[in-house]
């Protein structure tokens, strides 16, 4: 054990060049790259001093060995971070982001992130990339699945339990590993859904919806975060000193360290701000502190902090001392997070090849996993199919059925699939009676989209055979069956990280194959793979059973097996709504009313598409936000209200609802409460989740669940710039709305007075 340094005085030991040398970051090239490297020479930048973190490392030795170059051959002696991304799991995969949301079980979530966090600090890991805190709307953005979905009361609470989980209440301790909320802010509201492209937001939506996850990521401590590729209102994340600077540090209070994302800074470039020594100042003056792969801030950092620079064409002009001021406040904060981590006393504290081999995919860590994977499946329509009876043959059908290649999900960056469960396998484990598999049909059948989605490695896998063959195999067997378990849906990297989509359906063979087998009269439970809200119309029409199962991860197949067969409840409700068609996104539950609502008199001039079957309201979908069916029923009471007429700032509203397991298993439900405000200044959101609490009940048993809402809760930002935000509210009459979706709710009016 060494003795900390005082930061400050270690500060002032440092030359200039080894305080920009705190300040790379780049990659151990062990895992994905997603642009191009400017460096692979790390032993090189060790040794020169030029280097203060890598991520992507995949072991405790080459941890080891790079933290003993930089400890060992520095003058200083300060270690290096280790950084991952470390999304959903480490080695355990857990379900994709937005499906372990749609658990709405915020200490599951917490569970999961415990776990992560202890299987990566075994591997000298002590910085994730995640959580992953951008608000998803638009589903043809392909990482939407990465996202807490598109509701930012519900992004939160997954906020404070990824941190929570995350980070523990000690930052030196042996399983616990600093977060960074990614990617500051609104890279999830990209032009057209494509990925990378740039966000339009009014600032009250811009914060009161977008960096609300952030707000609550840094009220629960958060260490660090990561700016977004995106421009917002004209100005790329990477340069962005009024949400950075201003926002994030300024009216948050973060205090940590901010990093660039993949190349970020050096994109600046093709953004259009200028040329590299120009966007490195504007990086480090918006407050990123580490610049990711591009290494601008080394190459140029030096000349600027001696001789300035001026910019008329980019309205820039910078004296050395500012920028020499904006060196030293970020190699602080760089060394803060090593101090905090423990990293100066004992710099290999979180290498440990036994801790790291007994850590990963421990049982107690798959256990979790499989639960997850049940609590996270969304049950969207059930004609009676299941849970399948015990005895009963089945037909487990798709390409999808029994792969191991796809089950992880897009950004499991340490997983390996090697060790994920197939679907075929679970069933088999826990099914009483006989299961055959038949592939039916490829995951696609354009030889262009699959080289695409093979990026990292074989997952399309397609089977030679002509598609006629493919089928009757399927139907032969569906025939000798009584019952059919259709596994379709997307591959992996159909959904991830620039893989924008402009259709949201099952690819094209596989709905053909599911057309082929409703023609044969048996029933049919189709289980959904994916990483995004997919139109679902043609399927809930054809299928008797719909589950939407994800990417489940490392324990997919044996999760979503026990949902098949009940021996879990499909605990999952959409966190995203599911579109009755892909014209119809961006999407999400509390669209704005408009002058000319939908439900207006006038048929054809409202709000609306022409070609929408009439039933769907144009703004919330075929599957709303909240839904999901369990296996039982439950009755809800009426609502009460006290006091109806509440008065005053301190003033407290108490929602109560008493809900009763009706049917004859144990279930579960997940009471949400909405509050809409019908008279305001402005537009306001059509409704707001303000409140949700999962209740289990066993048949029979009933109880009262209870919501306070204070005034706060009905406030919101007005104002025309992100420095002009304040937060208002207009006393008078709001709707209280409990339901068990966003959809199906009692609404009870109250006036609340000044
Ligand atoms: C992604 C980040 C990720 C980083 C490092 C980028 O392409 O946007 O989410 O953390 O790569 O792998």
């Amino acid at each position: 054990m060494r003795r900390p340094p005082n930061i400050d005085e270690l500060l002032q030991r440092m030359t200039l060049a080894e305080k920009i040398g705190q300040l790379n970051l780049l990659s151990a090239g062990e895992g994905p790259e997603t642009g191009s490297a400017h460096s692979r020479d790390i032993r090189a930048r060790l040794e020169a001093g030029q280097l203060g973190a890598i991520f992507g490392t995949k072991s405790v030795r080459s941890v080891r060995a790079w933290q003993e170059i930089a400890v060992e051959g520095s003058r200083h002696g300060i270690p290096l971070l280790f950084a991952e991304d470390v999304i959903h799991g480490h080695r355990t995969i857990f379900p994709l982001p937005v499906a372990l949301v749609c658990s709405w079980d915020m200490a599951l979530v917490r569970a999961t992130a415990r776990v992560a966090a202890t299987e990566a600090a075994a591997e000298g890991i002590n910085q994730v990339y995640a959580p992953m805190l951008d608000i998803a709307r638009d589903a043809r953005w392909g990482r939407i699945a990465e996202s807490p979905g598109e509701d930012p009361f519900l992004a939160a609470r997954y906020a404070e339990a990824m941190v929570g989980g995350l980070q523990g209440d000690d930052l030196t301790a042996l399983d616990t590993v600093a977060a960074c909320l990614k990617h500051f802010l609104a890279y999830g509201a990209a032009a057209g859904g494509r990925d990378y492209d740039n966000a339009s937001l009014a600032p009250a939506e811009l914060i009161g919806v977008y960096a609300e996850p952030f707000r609550a990521g840094v009220a629960a401590g958060a260490a660090s975060v990561m700016a977004a590729f995106n421009a917002v209102n004209g100005c790329p994340m990477h340069a962005h000193r009024g949400l950075i600077e201003g926002w994030l540090r300024g009216v948050c209070g973060f205090d940590g360290l901010v990093v660039a994302d993949y190349t970020g800074v050096h994109e600046l470039i093709a953004h259009g701000l200028g040329d590299r020594a120009t966007v490195a100042a504007r990086a480090l003056l918006a407050g990123v502190d580490m610049d990711m792969i591009g290494e601008d801030y080394l190459a140029c950092l030096p000349e600027l902090a001696e001789a300035g620079l001026s910019r008329p064409e980019a309205a820039l002009d910078l004296a050395a001392p500012a920028i020499i001021a904006a060196i030293d406040r970020s190699c602080r904060r760089v060394l803060s997070l090593k101090q905090r981590l423990g990293l100066f006393e004992d710099p290999y504290r979180y290498c440990d090849e036994a801790r790291a081999k007994g850590a990963a995919l421990a049982a107690p860590h798959r256990d979790l996993a499989r639960r997850a994977v049940a609590a996270s499946c969304v049950l969207l329509r059930n004609e009676g199919v299941l849970p399948l009876k015990p005895g009963s043959r089945v037909a487990l059908i798709g390409r999808l059925g029994d792969d191991r290649a796809n089950m992880l999900g897009t950004w499991a960056v340490s997983g390996d699939p090697g060790q994920a469960v197939t679907i075929l396998e679970g069933l088999r484990a826990v099914h009483d009676g006989p299961v055959d598999h038949a592939k039916g049909a490829n995951i696609v059948d354009d030889a262009d989209i699959a080289a695409r989605l093979d990026v990292f490695g074989p997952t399309v896998l397609p089977d030679p055979r002509p598609e006629a063959e493919l089928i009757a195999e399927a139907l032969a067997l569906a025939a000798r069956a009584d019952v059919v378990v259709l596994v379709a849906g997307e591959a992996k990297e159909h959904s991830g990280e620039s893989s924008s989509r402009t259709e949201l359906d099952i690819p094209a063979p596989q709905r053909r194959l599911l057309e082929a087998l409703a023609q044969a009269g048996k029933p049919i439970a189709l289980v959904v793979m994916a990483g995004r809200s997919l139109v679902l119309a043609r399927e809930s029409r054809l299928a008797d059973a719909l589950l939407l199962a994800w990417f489940g991860g490392t324990e997919a197949g044996h999760g979503i097996a026990d949902v098949l067969t009940g021996r879990a409840e499909p605990g999952g409700r959409l966190a995203v709504s599911l579109p009755a068609c892909s014209g119809q996104v961006p999407i999400h539950h509390g669209a704005e009313t408009t002058g000319r609502p939908w439900t207006g008199q006038f048929q054809k001039f409202r709000t609306g598409y022409l070609d929408l079957p009439g039933e769907i309201p144009p703004a919330r979908g075929l599957y709303p936000f909240g839904f999901g069916l369990g296996y039982t029923r439950f009755e809800w009471g009426e609502p009460r209200v006290t006091p109806a007429s509440p008065g005053g700032p301190d003033a407290r509203v108490t929602v109560a609802v008493t809900i009763r397991n009706a049917g004859d298993r144990r279930g579960t439900e997940v009471v949400q409460l909405y509050v809409s405000d019908p008279v305001a200044r402005i537009v306001r959101p059509s409704q707001e989740l303000k409140g949700f609490e999962r209740v289990t009940l066993d048949p029979g048993e009933a109880r009262e669940v209870r919501f306070t809402l204070a005034r706060d809760d009905l406030t919101y930002l007005v104002g025309d710039s992100v420095e002009g935000l304040s937060r208002v509210w207009d006393p008078g009459s709001f709707i209280l709305r409990l339901g068990p979706n966003s959809r199906d709710l009692t609404s009870i009016e109250i006036t609340w007075n000044d």
